[in-house]
């Protein structure tokens, strides 16, 4: 039955009053002030274990000068689209490197990832004649594009279940150029890392145009961190590549890079380019600085996978299961909500702060705590959240099958 007030639902919605009940409430926790691996959150110094600066570039004293020089350049706001009056000459230079990073012929560059992901999709997906097959567990702005996407849409479990749809949806041998696939190239909950190598495998047989979202693989795999395409060796199968600049890019705003015409297309139709603002002076220079850093500093790189390794090994010798990421993304399997909201909470209180991934992101019962590493923690940071994560396994333990 239809509602009598459109407000009603909302007004009946208590489900986080009732976990704030219980004092367990883990979500939009307020940090007071932050240098990168240590945050403050209630007057203490926490171990920042939820973040995705995989490269901690947010405070590297490269980045924040060039965000303050553009700052004072350009002033705080584009105030408007880049279609009309908010379009930068840094926005034009970070578009034009990207492009030569990712070896494509030309990038655009967004105002978020979020509206990356949602405007180009929605643009491609919306060309008559487009069929969009996307992975199941795609990542929202994905899915929100695809949905708002005119043609046809489409739903793949994994690569075979892509590969069967392709075989029997294609009788006649006419091959599949209409078609547009979707990926994330590294799920961002369990690190989980796609066969972008199988998937390229599969664009040359059934001649598809792949669009891959990088969010969680650029500026960490492949040689200078040119992503997990680079990493698999098959950057030239990648049609559409997707980035954002809120992880290893220390900012804000997303990209597509791809063939010359199909960027220009999608700078003149992307409903989210034309009509949202430009992506603030201070947040391009920080992605391009980002973008510079990775390429001249690669000790940056070398910090990191030490960290990844360490922290894995030490969370492996506690007993966690990590499901097999061999990302900086490192899931600890827990099991029923209820305990991972107990165990981000007693994390918390004993300095680390980590991300509960629960019901719908993950299978219900079926909780993960997110944790994920970066170069800029160091030895000690790393040893005191595995001390932590000890003593919250034993307890854990004691209450779920830990897996
Ligand atoms: C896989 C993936 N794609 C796209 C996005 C959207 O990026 P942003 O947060 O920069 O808008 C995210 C970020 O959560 C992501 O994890």
């Amino acid at each position: 039955m239809a509602n009598r007030d459109l407000f009603d639902v909302c007004k009946k919605y208590k489900d986080p009053e009732l976990v704030k009940s219980f004092n367990l409430y883990p979500f939009f926790k307020s940090l007071s002030a932050s240098d990168g691996p240590v945050v403050e959150y209630d007057g203490r110094e926490i171990v920042m274990l939820g973040s995705n600066n995989y490269l901690g570039l947010t405070h590297h004293p490269r980045v924040m000068k060039a965000a303050h020089d553009a700052l004072e350049r350009f002033g705080t706001g584009c105030t408007g689209s880049r279609f009309l009056n908010g379009n930068l000459s840094l926005h034009e230079q970070l578009e034009q490197e990207l492009a030569e990073f990712t070896g494509k012929d030309d990038a655009l560059v967004f105002s978020s990832g979020f509206l990356a992901n949602s405007g180009a999709l929605s643009c491609l997906g919306s060309i008559k004649g487009a069929v969009v097959f996307s992975e199941a567990e795609n990542h929202g702005s994905i899915i929100d594009g695809v949905r708002l996407a005119k043609g046809e849409t489409r739903v793949f479990d994994d690569l075979d279940h892509l590969e069967q749809l392709m075989s029997d949806g294609d009788p006649d041998g006419e091959g599949w150029a209409h078609a547009l696939v979707v990926s994330d190239a590294v799920f961002s909950m369990t690190g989980r890392v796609m066969d972008v190598k199988r998937l390229a495998e599969l664009r040359r047989r059934f001649g598809f145009k792949l669009y891959l979202d990088d969010a969680h693989g650029l500026g960490v795999l492949g040689p200078q961190g040119r992503g997990t395409a680079a990493h698999y060796g098959v950057m030239d199968d990648i049609d559409v590549l997707f980035g954002t600049f809120s992880k290893s890019f220390a900012s804000l705003g997303g990209f597509v890079a791809g063939d010359k015409d199909v960027i220009n297309y999608l700078r003149h139709h992307a409903r989210t380019v034309i009509f949202s603002a430009g992506l603030p002076p201070a947040s391009v220079a920080a992605a391009l600085e980002s973008l510079r850093v990775m390429q001249e500093e690669p000790e940056i790189f070398e910090r990191l996978w030490d960290n990844v390794e360490y922290f894995r090994n030490g969370l492996h010798d506690i007993g966690f299961d990590t499901m097999g990421s061999w990302t900086p993304i490192l899931p600890l399997y827990v099991g029923p909500e209820s305990i991972a909201f107990r165990f981000v909470k007693d994390a918390l209180d004993m300095g680390v702060f980590a991300t509960p991934v629960i019901y719908p992101a993950q299978p219900y019962q079926q909780a993960l705590i997110r944790t994920s590493v970066t170069p800029s923690l160091t030895r000690d940071h790393l040893d005191k959240a595995l001390d932590v994560l000890r003593v919250l396994h034993r307890q854990l333990s004691r209450h779920t099958k830990l897996k």
